[in-house]
Order: structure tokens, then C-alpha cells, then sequence
């Protein structure tokens, strides 16, 4: 059987395939965040076009880790029904659908709300346009919390699993970060007490959820920038979640994964083809969990080769899926073809806070 598209486990929930469409912000939700027909028709379409899993856009657990005014919510009870016929819709199609949970700290867009963001400490950072008010113990417990209720609303609404975001500068990134955590208290200081925030975020997940629900998280491989996460901090990071029992590992860029990377000069390797590759091996190495490759794959011989040498164990595709969501099943009939897209990541529009679609020229 063609290894791209054999089954695999990912703790209760069975994937007919390694196709992962990875967590893309749709900006497409109700002012108050609500899941919209749009976004309906989009997870629709992109369960017919064959991944056999797809996650979601983040979703900001509360009205505070809300990134720009489009984000989808998951924050209140009230969500909940219409969350419901998403799933319902996605898995009339055999395809299983996570959701990703999110708050995103400091980096947060100044038309979301008046109130200064939060985050691990007083900063500002501005190649990120990273800018936080400190939180208190009492905070920083409150917010672990608010994760913890999101995930409960996630598997109340019978979604098959949660995504924990902690990458891409967001809050728990931001927490990881030497660069954006200057506490000395046991949350900031030591590699240790930075990686607390995630650990606890995690456990207080899994005792909500139960050890049976998939619980994934998306991590940084390091934050690719002077004095942040390092590499070698990041794989412990990955192997002190799959000691702790996490079902799945997805890597991407820290700091310098967010979206005001454009025009950032030192980041042109992030367009090369599966540009996480030496990274996912390395994690491969001190985890035992399945691992989600991302980052620019483009060709299935490729894909296929990333499998089979056993470098990672699900193809993340994110922009290619944007182009084109029925490259699985594209794939799948034999055409070979490298996939479309062309990585311009235009994919937000000019301003970067538009609803997600392909800008690129036909
Ligand atoms: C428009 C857009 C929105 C994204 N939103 C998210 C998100 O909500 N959460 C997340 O973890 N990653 C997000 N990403 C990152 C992708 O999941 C993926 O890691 C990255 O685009 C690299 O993969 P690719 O080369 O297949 O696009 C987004 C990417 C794009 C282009």
C-alpha cells in the first residue's frame, strides 16, 4: 500500500491517511467569533478533496487571546451548537476534524479591543509587534484554566481531538521565549519554569478531556532569532510532552513563525522545500509519538520519502490546501504533479488580516 495513504492512530482517533491539513487561520467568523456558512463550505470542500485529517484555524479560548477581529472563537458555551453541525458536516464526509486552541498573548492586532494584551511579562518587541502588560499568578492560573475549558467545549461539541498552539510567538510561544519571558518567579528564568506554562497547560487539558481524547500540540522547533528558543530547548520541549503523554507533535517556527516575518531577510530558507525536515528528525529521535511535518512540501515523492526514512509520520500541508484542497485526492489518482502552490503566502491579502484564500496568479 502507498505509504501516503495507509491508516494510522493517533491515540482514539483512526486517520485513513498521513494528509494533515494543518491549522490555518480562516478569518472568516462573526464579529463575536462564531463558526460562519463560509466557513462551513470551506471545511466542506476541503474534506472532499481527501486529507484524513484536517485542523482548524486558531481559536482564541478567550476574548483577550483574540489575534484580529475575524478569528474564530472557542470562549463561550454558546458556540457549541454551531460547532456542532461543523463537525457533523465534516464527518458526513469520513474525514476527522481538530480543533486548534489558542490565545494569543501580546500579539494581538490594536483594533481587537482597547485592553492592553497579556503576556509573561511587560514587553515590548517590536520586530514581532509583540507588546504585553505582565500577568499575575492569579492570571497565569486563570488563563491555564481558560485552556482547559476551551478543550472541554472542543470535545463537548464532538470534535476528534484538540491542537494546543503554542508556537508562532502566540502566548505559550511567548512564555517558552527568553526573548518575550523576563519573570523570575517559577514561571520565567530557567528553561524549566519557561516550559512550565505549557506543561501545566497541557495537564490541566488531558485531566479535562481524559487520557483516551487526542490531545496534539503545535510547538516551536526554536524560535529563530538572537537570545530565543533554541533548538536544542525546543526537542526537549517536544520530549517532555511525549514523556507526559501527548498524542501527537506538530514542529513549526517560533518567534519568527509569525506573520510579521514578511520582508524579513533572514528567513528566505522558510520557502524551501520541507524546510522543517532536519528538525522533525531530530524530535523523531527523543519522542515516541506520531510527529506532523509542515513547512513547504510541495512534492509527493517527496512526502513519500519523509515517510518511508521515517523522518516524521504525517505530511502537514497548509498553503498547498489553500491552492488546491483536493491535492490528497489528487495524489491519490497518480498525478504527481508538485503541488501548485507557489508559497507567496499572499494568502491573507495586503493588509495579512483578510479572509484566507489563494491571491496567487492563476
Ligand atoms: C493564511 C495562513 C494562516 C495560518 N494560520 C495558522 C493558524 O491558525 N495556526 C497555526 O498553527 N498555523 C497557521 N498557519 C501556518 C500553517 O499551518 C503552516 O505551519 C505554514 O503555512 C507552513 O506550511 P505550508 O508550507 O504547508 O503552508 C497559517 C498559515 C497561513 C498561510
Amino acid at each position: 500500500m502507498d505509504t501516503l495513504f495507509k491508516p494510522i492512530r493517533i491515540n482514539s482517533m483512526l486517520l485513513e491517511n498521513r494528509f494533515v491539513r494543518t491549522a490555518t487561520a480562516e478569518r472568516m467568523a462573526s464579529p463575536n467569533g462564531g463558526f460562519t456558512q463560509e466557513m462551513v463550505n470551506l471545511y466542506k470542500r476541503l474534506a472532499r478533496g481527501g486529507a484524513g485529517l484536517i485542523i482548524t484555524g486558531h481559536s482564541y479560548i478567550h476574548p483577550l487571546g483574540k489575534a484580529d477581529r475575524r478569528m474564530t472563537g472557542i470562549h463561550n458555551d454558546g458556540l457549541i451548537p454551531a460547532l456542532k453541525k461543523l463537525v457533523n458536516e465534516v464527518h458526513k464526509l469520513k474525514t476527522k476534524i481538530v480543533i486548534q486552541i489558542n490565545h494569543c498573548g501580546g500579539m494581538r492586532d490594536k483594533d481587537v479591543g482597547e485592553e492592553t494584551p497579556i503576556g509573561p511579562s511587560t514587553v515590548e518587541y517590536e520586530p514581532m509587534r509583540i507588546i504585553s502588560r505582565g500577568m499575575n499568578p492569579e492570571e497565569i492560573e486563570e488563563v491555564i484554566d481558560l485552556f482547559a475549558q476551551a478543550a472541554r467545549r472542543v470535545k463537548n461539541a464532538g470534535f476528534d481531538g484538540v491542537e494546543i498552539h503554542s508556537v508562532h510567538g502566540y502566548l505559550i510561544n511567548q512564555f517558552l521565549s527568553p526573548v518575550t519571558n523576563k519573570r523570575e518567579d517559577s514561571w520565567g528564568g530557567s528553561f524549566d519554569n519557561r516550559m512550565r506554562f505549557l506543561l501545566e497547560v497541557y495537564s490541566r487539558i488531558r485531566k479535562t478531556v481524559g487520557k483516551d481524547y487526542p490531545v496534539l500540540a503545535k510547538i516551536p522547533a526554536g524560535d529563530f532569532i538572537e537570545g530565543g528558543l533554541t533548538v536544542s530547548e525546543a526537542c526537549e520541549v517536544a520530549k517532555k510532552l511525549s514523556e507526559l503523554g501527548i498524542d501527537a507533535i506538530e514542529l513549526s517556527g517560533g518567534l519568527a513563525g509569525s506573520r510579521y516575518r514578511k520582508g524579513r531577510k533572514d528567513l528566505g530558507w522558510m520557502r524551501r522545500e520541507a524546510y522543517f525536515r532536519p528538525y522533525s528528525e531530530m524530535v523523531k529521535k527523543v519522542t515516541r509519538v506520531p510527529t506532523i511535518l509542515v513547512g513547504g512540501l510541495k512534492k509527493p515523492e517527496t512526502m513519500r520519502k519523509i515517510l518511508e526514512e521515517g523522518t516524521a509520520d504525517l505530511i502537514g500541508l497548509s498553503r498547498p490546501l489553500i491552492r488546491e484542497p483536493d491535492l490528497p485526492n489528487r495524489i491519490r489518482r497518480g498525478d504527481l504533479r508538485k503541488a501548485e502552490c507557489v508559497s507567496c503566502s499572499n494568502c491573507s491579502g495586503p493588509s495579512g488580516r483578510e479572509p484566507t484564500k489563494c491571491r496567487a496568479k492563476k
